[in-house]
């Protein structure tokens, strides 16, 4: 599999520190409160397993599943639901945790949609940040890394289901696209 990685952007040792770090910040900024993680399906399931592990409380986790109506590979920002919450969010903190923000357009729908459930909070932690995701109006409170404009696969990233089992982030070799 990593034959098919052109270059690697982000290291196995670079991630877990980094998770660690993140963890370290929410679990002292939510010292006391009732937090409740939820992961978008399925890009977010690594960086949800090793942020929650990384934490001494225990960390409760809810998941949305989300489909993004768009053109070839942008998303437009119309969003349907797939599947929605387990529980109910109304007076918890919640804190979205996310693989990457690229337009950003996908997490504004989620944090609108959230935010009207009448929640304590809505905040966003996500590992990997692009640049497009400056130009819209989104507060990311957690970002691992600014990372490039190009395409990554890795650590619960996917090129056509394929790679979100790789245990570092990278970009892919010419061949696998031809
Ligand atoms: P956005 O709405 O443009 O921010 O898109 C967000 C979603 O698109 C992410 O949660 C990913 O699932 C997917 N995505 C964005 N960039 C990449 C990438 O470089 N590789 C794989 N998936 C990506």
């Amino acid at each position: 599999m990593g034959a098919d990685l052109e270059q690697v952007l982000l290291t196995q040792e670079q991630i877990h520190q980094r998770i660690g770090e993140l963890a370290q910040r929410i679990e002292s900024d939510y010292a006391g409160l009732d937090v409740v993680f939820v992961g978008v399906l399925k890009g977010a399931l690594m960086v949800m397993a090793d942020l929650t592990r990384a934490m001494h409380d225990t960390a409760e986790v809810d998941w949305m599943a989300v489909s993004s109506y768009g053109t070839g590979t942008k998303s437009s920002g119309v969003v349907r639901i797939l599947k929605d919450l387990d529980k109910d969010i109304s007076g918890r903190h919640v804190v979205i945790v996310e693989d990457i923000v690229d337009s950003g357009l996908t997490l504004s729908w989620l944090v609108a949609n959230l935010s009207s459930r009448g929640p304590a909070s809505v905040e966003v932690c996500t590992l990997m940040r692009k640049p497009e995701a400056m130009k819209v109006d989104l507060k990311l409170r957690y970002i691992g890394f600014d990372i490039p404009n190009q395409f990554v696969v890795g650590y619960g990233l996917d090129y056509s289901e394929k790679y979100r089992n790789l245990r570092v982030v990278g970009t892919l070799a010419p061949h696998v696209y031809a």
